[in-house]
């Protein structure tokens, strides 16, 4: 079961402007969101994790091991970054190929990267374009083949940022089932994400970063009950939460599911 320790992470692109600042946590398989306003520093942390950059100080271990002391190869079969934007990922002219290249990269034969890029890329519904050119496919198909290449590399730890972004109502769907899929393989599963009501369908623990620092790190039903701190970085309770909040509620209610239970008597 993985498990990424944070101690006193810190850091800077530049001297003078610190990023992040004095970061501890640990994280494990509770499905977990980051959420914060436009350059809070999500991306920087994520990336610091899947070792893209080196913290200015402190320490990032994975499963107790410094990730600084692991190679190249050894840290991409075990951390898979999903980036927010799929141009900076995808490099290939071929869907197949894009997505083989991960797994071969890790040492899997080509049948077995072949089989994992296919399993992943039927799953999520890109079947038919194996043979097509990343860049002919819309935003949203490429965002997804970003997610496919990384999910055919079945690492351990899977990060995902601003997956939701550019995708209708069926391609949020599938990010919602491909999460859930990912939890119950018992993957840690971290997500970077502005949609609220995502968060509260999705994620029992939701981490806070205004200004590079941690604001809250709890359960989501009670992060999204603390409206002063949720006003402090500039963040909105998921739909639901507001409107039982208008209505009187006491209660934090996160989804319409939880609230019509509530109000039926089942718990
Ligand atoms: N390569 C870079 N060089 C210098 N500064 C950078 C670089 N990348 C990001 N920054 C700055 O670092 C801060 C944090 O950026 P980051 O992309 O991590 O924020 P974010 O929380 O992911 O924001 P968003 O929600 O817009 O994606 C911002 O002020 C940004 O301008
Ligand atoms: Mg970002």
């Amino acid at each position: 079961m993985a498990e990424m320790k944070i101690e006193h992470l810190s850091f800077n692109y530049t001297p003078q402007t610190p990023i992040l600042q004095d970061i501890s946590l640990t994280l494990d398989t509770t499905p977990t969101a980051i959420i914060g306003q436009n350059g809070a520093g999500k991306t920087t942390f994520v990336k610091l994790l899947k070792g893209l950059l080196k913290p200015t100080s402190g320490e990032i271990k994975l499963d107790g091991k410094s990730i600084r002391a692991l190679s190249a190869p050894n840290l991409a079969a075990q951390i898979g970054l999903v980036f927010q934007n799929p141009n900076d990922q995808i490099f290939k002219n071929k869907v197949i190929d894009e997505v083989m290249f991960g797994p071969l990269n890790i040492g899997m034969s080509k049948e077995q990267a072949k089989k994992k890029a296919l399993e992943v890329l039927q799953w999520l519904g890109l079947e038919d374009k194996i043979n097509d050119n990343p860049y002919d496919l819309g935003l949203s198909e490429r965002k997804l083949i970003a997610l496919a290449s990384v999910l055919a590399m079945d690492t351990q730890v899977v990060i995902l940022d601003e997956p939701t972004i550019a995708h209708d109502y069926a391609s949020k769907e599938k990010i919602k089932l491909t999460i859930k899929k990912l939890q119950e393989q018992g993957k840690m599963v971290l997500t970077i994400i502005h949609d609220m009501d995502f968060v509260a369908e999705c994620f029992d623990r939701a981490i806070v970063l205004v200004k590079g620092k941690i604001l809250i790190d709890g359960p989501t039903e009670e992060v999204f009950s603390k409206e002063a701190v949720l006003k402090e970085a500039y963040l909105e309770a998921p739909h639901v939460t507001q409107l039982c909040r208008c209505l009187g509620y006491k209660q934090t209610y996160l989804t319409v599911e939880a609230f019509v239970k509530a109000q039926k008597g089942i718990e």
